[in-house]
């Protein structure tokens, strides 16, 4: 059998979900840092819906904020650019996913399930180990699987051959999916996210989350991200509900041993936090 060429029928679909337009307008003017704050909040006060959800998200318990948050512009004092842009990105891709779901929406919601239990994750760790930036890593989370969702829209057969293959073996997901295509969730991941855009450091813990590659531009959000994922699939387990040893890459072990092994008591205490960005995001 041939292994499927994904990212060259991954270039002729068109209708491959895209950021809204001004959540992508106002990223690229993030970026560039030339744009006043006042334009910046100006761009994405054009997609009013996304305004309303970065408002209930900044007024939420997950900030645990005191003062109410009353207009973007205050959001983007009181929070920083960098926390509302990682927002606008967390929830317009969670959006667009949503938007454009056509097959397996169980599978579906059991990987944002997944994505946001690393993002929360990765955000504790953050918190913990003062590694990286939480909300950096929140997105790292959140969006690290994206691969596993144009996977699951986009090559169903794919997705339903590797769920197989994983578990006739058993194998992961990576080494069921190696032996199928000659792409990557990861691969794939990154494909989009250079599609779309979005932030170097971004893209590397989407295109290296599981290789740990040394060239990608942010090393420390990549190994948080990197360790929440090993980390919920040891505790919460895989896509298919299979327990898989922590086993992280050397340099993640090194960086936070005490987490790594204490998982077991503070992991627990982290889980309705779990449950809250699930209900948040997911509106269940
Ligand atoms: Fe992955
Ligand atoms: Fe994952």
């Amino acid at each position: 059998m041939t292994k499927q060429d994904i990212l060259t029928d991954l270039d002729k679909i068109n209708d491959l979900p895209t950021l809204p337009v001004a959540a992508f307008k106002f990223n690229q003017m993030v970026a560039e840092g030339t744009a006043s704050m006042k334009e910046i909040s100006i761009a994405l006060g054009q997609d009013q819906a996304i305004v309303l959800k970065i408002l209930k998200m900044a007024n939420s318990a997950f900030f645990g904020l005191r003062k109410k948050v009353e207009n973007l512009q205050h959001a983007v004092v009181i929070l920083g650019i960098n926390t509302v842009r990682n927002a606008v990105l967390s929830l317009s891709v969670v959006d667009c996913f949503k938007a454009g779901g056509k097959e397996n929406t169980g599978d579906a919601m059991s990987l944002w399930k997944h994505s946001l239990a690393v993002a929360v994750t990765g955000q504790y760790l953050s918190q913990q180990t003062k590694v990286s930036t939480p909300d950096d890593c929140f997105v790292g989370g959140l969006l690290h699987d994206v691969g596993k969702l144009v996977l699951l829209q986009y090559f169903p057969q794919t997705m339903d051959s590797v769920r197989q293959a994983m578990a006739e073996k058993p194998a992961s997901f990576l080494m069921a999916e190696r032996e199928l295509t000659n792409a990557n969730h990861a691969v794939i991941g990154g494909a989009l996210a250079k599609k779309w855009r979005l932030p170097e450091g971004l893209l590397g813990v989407i295109k290296n989350h599981h290789t740990m590659s040394s060239s990608s531009v942010d090393m420390d959000r990549l190994k948080v991200v990197h360790a929440a994922n090993i980390i919920v699939n040891g505790y919460l387990g895989d896509y298919l509900g299979r327990k898989w040893p922590l086993s992280t890459h050397p340099s993640v072990e090194a960086l936070m041993k005490k987490r790594l092994n204490t998982v077991d008591i503070w992991f627990p205490e982290i889980e309705p936090h779990i449950q809250e960005a699930c209900s948040f995001f997911l509106e269940e």
